[in-house]
């Protein structure tokens, strides 16, 4: 099957490998040229990935039977619809379910008007003068937002980015100034204190099939310090769960989705595709950070190599609205992704810096390799002012599979680059149980 992929990054080379292992023919559309992607596929083209006439063009000439969408900014602009009204079926959702993520005032909304369990008490302003007055009478701290899309870098909470009232004011009139995520707008939500994790599920907007649960860190440094990110790696563990989610937490978690999936269907926008739901577990149970309508980027690199059930197959499925009879199954292992990325990322980071990757090493430390933003010239690679590149380890115990991932890291030679090591190591692992037991008591 010939099938369409969306976007350049490490994520989107998992998931071009994934597809390639069960059969398909890629074609691939993204902004840089990724050189694990480029490999795979059968053709790629070079373009913006919100360039929706040009890549569907593209696709309707190369013969595109079906597509998968990795970032979040093409599905808000509606490339579903547009590939739909061509024929081509999506693995992903269309527009109107998009905004489950585009939108944190929809998502936040359609939580409060269903009484779905994991919401979170919110407020939405588009005015300093309403919004000064909310704050002369809140008690509590802060969870301040842009509600469009700011590629993870628009959150800042109190007590960690923001001290005391007036700078959540400096913040908040910023964000209606700069129209910061689109709109001049911004959303308030209740600070909540836990631990976060992912679970990424396949569903046809009524089966939902869950995959491992993956703890991503967004934060730049090592300790879990410094501005947020897009993530700076994340690890998964063999029986599907986290050292601080046990099976009930697991279930409680998988019911939201379900409940936030049934409400969408009844508003008239039935999600298909793969739905990424971010939780911070308190000690009130697992609550709703955010809704992604994809996969996770760094999550996808821990969850998709352990897939062994025909990737492709479920994606047809979920393109066809329907994987009623399907269930997946995953290899039993823990992995450890950890990013490398230019100096300064997140920041002001310094684009350009040489790489040297030794692929042969990475493969014998049992690890993956996966390219995100990187600029190949005469054969060599470099830094652009996005993530570079992700090692994978993986192995029956978490303690080899951090290990592997560091093995991999030192196969990977060059200046002005960061990464974090602390990421799946047993006392990084200890401090988030023993935050854990801090909050639930
Ligand atoms: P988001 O872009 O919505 O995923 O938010 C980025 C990060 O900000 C999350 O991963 C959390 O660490 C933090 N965050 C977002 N919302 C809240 C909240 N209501 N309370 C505490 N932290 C939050
Ligand atoms: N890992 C966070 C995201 O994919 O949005």
């Amino acid at each position: 099957m010939k099938v369409l992929t969306v976007g350049g990054g490490a994520r989107e080379h998992a998931i071009v490998s994934s597809l390639v292992k069960s059969g398909a023919q890629v074609y691939a559309s993204m902004s840089n040229k990724n050189p694990g992607i480029a490999g795979l596929a059968k053709d790629f083209l070079l373009c913006s990935d919100t360039d929706i006439p040009k890549i569907s063009e593209w696709a309707v000439e190369r013969g595109v039977e079906m597509a998968v969408i990795g970032p979040e900014a093409p599905l808000g602009e509606g490339i579903v619809d547009e590939l739909g009204s061509k024929g081509i079926l999506c693995a992903s959702p269309d527009k109107k379910a998009a905004q489950l993520e585009i939108s944190k005032e929809f998502m936040r909304n359609l939580m409060k008007k269903y009484e779905l369990p994991g919401r979170v008490d919110f407020e939405v302003f588009d005015d300093m003068e309403n919004l000064e007055d909310f704050l002369t009478h809140y008690e509590g701290e802060l969870a301040v937002k842009p509600i469009g899309l700011t590629g993870g870098k628009g959150v800042k909470v109190m007590g960690e980015h923001l001290h005391g009232k007036k700078e959540v004011i400096d913040y908040c009139r910023k964000i209606l100034e700069q129209k910061i995520g689109g709109e001049s707008k911004v959303i308030l939500e209740e600070k909540l204190e836990g631990e976060e994790f992912t679970l990424q599920v396949f569903t046809d907007g009524v089966k939902v099939i869950p995959t491992p649960l993956v703890q991503d860190h967004k934060r730049l440094y090592e300790g879990d310090e410094g501005p947020n990110t897009g993530g700076m790696g994340s690890y998964s563990m063999a029986d599907g769960l986290l050292p601080f989610v046990d099976e009930e937490v697991y279930k409680q978690a998988v019911e939201i989705i379900k409940a936030s999936l049934l409400a969408m269907e009844k508003e008239g926008r039935r999600y298909k595709g793969v739905l990424y739901g971010q939780f911070m577990l308190t000690a009130k149970g697992p609550k709703i950070i955010e809704f992604n309508c994809r996969w996770g980027d760094p999550e996808a690199m821990n969850v998709l190599p352990l897939l062994q059930s025909d990737y492709l197959a479920f994606c047809e499925g979920m393109a066809k609205g329907d994987i009623s009879g399907m269930e997946a199954e995953f290899e039993k292992k823990c992995s450890v992704c950890k990013y490398i990325v230019p100096e300064g990322y997140g920041i002001d980071p310094v684009p350009g810096n040489k790489i040297a990757i030794d692929e042969k090493g990475i493969q014998e430390a049992n690890a993956r390799l996966f390219y995100a933003s990187v600029d190949e010239n005469d054969g060599e690679i470099y830094t652009t002012t996005s993530r570079s590149l992700a090692v994978v380890g993986f192995a029956e115990e978490m303690e080899r599979a951090e290990s592997s991932s560091e093995r991999a890291l030192s196969c990977i030679k060059g200046k002005g680059i960061h990464m974090r090591h602390d990421i799946g190591k047993p006392e990084s692992i200890q401090r988030k149980l023993n935050h854990m037991k801090e909050i639930r008591g």
